[in-house]
């Protein structure tokens, strides 16, 4: 039996995260300078999101760059922003004729601003498609949008809009910018690193972790497919006992 034959398409994860971690090293291997292994990861996030739409995966978030990655060397910064702008470009048809959104979370105004407004009209190009929808996190850190939902929810309270002891999981939910989306039940990071790196912090406090040595570039349709396996093997208990779980 095929890997894709192997799963069970009633027990798919509704939303995957992915950390797309070892391009660097890919590259390093390979003699070339990192950008060579960022350009190659292009390949592997369009694998990945095909092969999860076409599962019936409804929402696919992927770590392109976090709000620490500003602290690297100027050149490669530039170059990934550069690559990003072109993969927007190149990749627009492919994304509607597979009837995929696209989705940003981070500060996107942070973003050089050709970048933001390319990736302003992609998503807007793609918000009529109903199949998946892809999220790029840009200029993304998890401490930063939780405080910021704190921020904005203090706002609230102080104009006398919101009562503080109204606020619960779902009010707090609303201001993230994963509102009305289900929650990550599947977290991939790949290269053989076991971190967080400050993704999703709220989102994941249930998802099961699938760790890989495979470098980012080398991640395809069948590594998917055995996150996913794997992922489907395993008991979910919610803080419940195995007992508690039987039906
Ligand atoms: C991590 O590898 C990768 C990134 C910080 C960037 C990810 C970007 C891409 C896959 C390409 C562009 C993506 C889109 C969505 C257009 P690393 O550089 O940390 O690798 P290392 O740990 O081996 O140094």
């Amino acid at each position: 039996m095929s890997l894709k034959q192997q799963i069970d398409l009633a027990k798919l994860p509704k939303h995957v995260a992915i950390i797309m971690d070892g391009n660097g090293r890919w590259a390093k291997q390979r003699g070339k300078n990192r950008v060579f292994g960022h350009t190659n990861g292009v390949k592997a996030v369009r694998e990945s999101a095909e092969a999860c739409a076409e599962l019936g995966v409804e929402y696919l978030t992927v770590y392109a760059f976090s709000t620490e990655n500003w602290n690297r060397p100027q050149l490669e910064v530039t170059a990934l922003m550069t690559l990003l702008m072109k993969t927007i470009t190149a990749e627009l048809k492919t994304l509607t004729k597979n009837d995929i959104r696209l989705g940003a979370i981070g500060d996107i105004d942070s973003l050089p601003k050709g970048v933001a407004k390319q990736l302003k009209e992609a998503i807007a190009a793609t918000a009529h498609c109903k199949r998946m929808q892809l999220n790029l996190a840009l200029s993304y850190s998890g401490k930063s949008e939780i405080l910021n939902v704190a921020k904005i929810l203090a706002t609230k309270v102080q104009a006398g809009e919101l009562k503080a002891g109204d606020i619960n999981e779902e009010v707090f939910e609303r201001q993230l910018f994963t509102a009305g989306m289900p929650d990550p039940e599947l977290l991939i990071r790949t290269s053989g690193e076991h971190r967080l790196s400050n993704f999703l912090l709220w989102q994941l406090a249930y998802a099961e972790f699938y760790f890989t040595d495979v470098l980012w570039p080398d991640f395809d349709r069948e590594e998917l497919y055995k996150a996913i396996i794997d992922y489907q093997n395993r008991e979910r208990r919610f803080g419940k006992t195995s007992e508690q779980l039987v039906p």
